[in-house]
């Protein structure tokens, strides 16, 4: 049965939908903007040591993106101390690309001074067109799961730093109950959790700080057999497309019975929790 299994990117749309489903019951982007007004600044924005000339922009890379609600945000905070950005998204989804460049388009205000570079492309298929360009500041926001080799990409991101630029990257910690629920990966998704970022590093001697953040995803509704946002949901946890239809009665059974065990009641809700970690590499000056 393990064999009809397929992880959500194989249909790149419906990943879409599951993500935007999944991100509603996690309050996902309210907490991405708070932790962007709250922890960017130190933690990333004051740690880039360039010196850049009157019309030079500061160079960013976005590696999957998504629909930018990140991006704007760290953007926005970028801006205060760089007026001038060239902002380059490696972002697969045609429909994340969409929402990015409409989600810019309704902050041109705020975004003054910002010039978008769009690359429809993975992080693979970015590294093998071989483009040498270096950046001041380059993220991964949820998004090294997806990398055919994470441990590698990770490194190529590292390598795409320009000296005094920062290297930033989130991911679930491996406390996170959501990590008990991935029970299946393939070649379009690996089991990265903050202990895989810290291996890579740590095996190179390459120092970095850490900036834990709680959450929590609301899985009430998985728990009503009826329920389309529920069966949602248990595929974004599960990261498996369409879990009810093809996992099998055990596979389905099991995870049904971790997730009653697991979850916590608050409120009328119930709730894994979803807790991820920021990892900033600082690149040292020549
Ligand atoms: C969990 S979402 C995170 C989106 C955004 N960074 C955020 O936190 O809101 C992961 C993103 O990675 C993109 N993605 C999927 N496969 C990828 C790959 N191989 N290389 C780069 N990005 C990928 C997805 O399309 C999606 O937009």
């Amino acid at each position: 049965m393990a064999s009809t299994l397929r992880t959500l990117f194989h249909d790149p749309d419906y990943y879409v939908k599951s993500f935007h489903c999944y991100a509603a019951q996690c309050d996902k982007f309210s907490l991405l903007a708070s932790w962007g007004e709250r922890v960017f600044g130190d933690a990333v924005v004051t740690k880039i040591k360039t010196a850049l000339g009157d019309n030079e922009e500061l160079r960013v890379l976005g590696v999957g993106s998504g629909s930018g609600e990140m991006d704007v945000t760290m953007l926005t905070k970028l801006l205060q101390r760089f007026p001038l950005i060239n902002n380059r998204v490696v972002e697969p989804a045609e429909g994340h690309i969409a929402m990015y460049k409409a989600l810019v388009q309704s902050k041109a205000h705020e975004l003054h001074g910002v010039n978008c570079d769009w690359r429809r492309q993975t992080i693979d298929q970015y590294e093998k067109a071989g483009d040498l360009t270096k950046f001041h500041f380059v993220h991964a926001v949820q998004s090294l799961y997806y990398a055919e080799d994470p441990d590698r990409s990770l490194m190529y991101l590292y390598n795409l730093v320009e000296p005094g630029g920062v290297l930033l990257v989130t991911v679930n910690s491996e406390k996170s109950q959501h990590c008990l629920f991935w029970c299946f990966q393939d070649d379009l998704f690996k089991h990265v959790t903050t202990a895989s970022i810290r291996d890579s590093l740590d095996r190179r001697g390459i120092p970095y700080a850490e900036y834990a953040q709680p959450s929590r995803i609301d899985v009430t509704k998985c728990f009503d057999p009826s329920s389309e946002e529920g069966a949602q949901v248990l595929d974004l946890i599960t990261h498996i497309i369409k879990f009810k239809e093809t996992a099998s009665a055990e596979l389905q059974a099991e995870m049904m019975q971790r997730l009653a065990e697991c979850s916590e009641a608050h409120g009328d809700g119930a709730f894994v929790s979803n807790d991820w970690d920021a990892v900033v590499v600082s690149k040292p000056v020549d």
